[in-house]
């Protein structure tokens, strides 16, 4: 099915930002893309119009309750002037996983890719092209019915906004530092943690501020109930090699089915590495360093992409991974995954989809 949005286009274009100096989620494109919802006639009257402020009502239901949802996803442009996009079926796909979760309707997901792909189109010429850098895709949902009940609102709006950005974590892939939260918790059974919505992030700045206040860019979070096992890290899923293997969390319903996760798992797998999706407790990482078998730790996000991890701190105690370096498997990943998006490595996985 072909799907046509009309355009209306800026007639106040903005300066595109320096490439040199971008960072993360600062800048923002000239145009948008609105899709309304309204129970009993569905989504309808897609369209691509100016970047701007909305009207909302001050009683829509996403200021009360926070019914939401956010996705992430990046176009990138490769040397020969190509734009690509990386697995957005995927991000379609945990959407309407998330809406299920939240009772916000489901989009058509050919129709979401087609919408990405049509705003892309319209601000190409924002893609930079510098070394990390990238055009960050921002789909939205969010419900809009002035009510101040408890229940799903009748109405909702789908929102893609596009931020070209620089490397999520200002050193680019310097290791980070990350601080074992044994305070606070992300996600229980039955929660909200496999959901990407807004409020599982805004229950999660205390325990990233205070990491912060310590020095640590960001925190990796045990499980809710026994405070034992690893889970995922602030904005992205955690992996750790241990004497040979690389082990990540399961996706049990606490901890984000990442794109980029996947992606690892199917990489690894791919060159032959031992990849084990388990759950592992903070005390055989803890064991495993003492006797010189914690090599490497990484996190893995579509803003971070491949993130080394270089000192990790638990209780008081810090360890140094692989020598506070990037390890070689995060190295590989990162140029592997980075160079596929990009069009520099052959994308043998069919994973890149072309806006043409
Ligand atoms: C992403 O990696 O795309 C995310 O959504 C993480 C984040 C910036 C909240």
């Amino acid at each position: 099915m072909s799907y046509v949005f009309p355009v209306t286009k800026t007639t106040n274009p903005k300066a595109k930002p320096d490439p040199d100096t971008l960072r993360f989620g600062t800048e923002f494109t000239d145009h948008m893309f609105i899709m309304d919802y309204t129970e009993g006639k569905g989504w309808h009257d897609g369209r691509i119009v100016p970047y701007g402020p909305l009207t909302l009502d001050p009683a829509a239901v996403v200021f009360h309750y926070a019914q939401e949802m956010f996705e992430g996803l990046k176009a990138y442009k490769t040397a020969d002037g190509r734009v690509l996009l990386f697995r957005p079926d995927m991000n379609a796909k945990r959407t309407n996983r998330t809406n299920n979760r939240l009772c916000i309707p489901q989009v058509d997901e050919e129709m979401y890719v087609e919408a990405v792909k049509a705003l892309v189109k319209v601000d190409a010429d924002w893609i930079p092209q510098k070394e990390g850098t990238s055009l960050y895709i921002r789909p939205f949902i969010i419900a809009d019915e002035p009510f101040l009940g408890v229940r799903r609102s009748n109405t909702y709006k789908f929102i893609i906004i596009l931020s070209p950005v620089g490397p999520y974590y200002e050193g680019g892939l310097t290791p980070t530092k990350i601080y074992v939260e044994d305070k606070y918790v992300r996600a229980t059974p039955g929660g909200t943690g496999e959901a990407k919505c807004g409020g599982n992030y805004a229950a999660s700045l205390k325990a990233q501020e205070e990491a912060h206040e310590q020095g640590y860019e960001q925190i990796l979070w045990l499980d809710g109930v026994e405070r034992k096992y690893v889970e995922e890290i602030g904005t992205s899923n955690a992996f750790f090699k241990i004497n040979g293997e690389v082990i990540t969390a399961p996706l049990n319903g606490t901890i984000l089915p990442g794109i980029t996760r996947d992606s690892v798992i199917q990489i690894l797998k791919k060159k032959g590495m031992k990849i084990t999706e388990r759950r592992i407790s903070i005390d055989e990482i803890v064991e495993a360093y003492k006797k010189g078998q914690f090599e490497e730790m990484f996190a893995s996000g579509t803003a971070a992409v491949i993130s080394p991890v270089g000192e990790l701190r638990y209780k008081g105690d810090n360890m140094v991974i692989n020598g506070g370096g990037i390890g070689p498997v995060a190295q590989e990943l990162y140029d592997t995954i980075y160079g596929i998006q990009t069009g520099k490595v052959a994308d043998e996985m069919g994973w890149t989809v072309e806006v043409k």
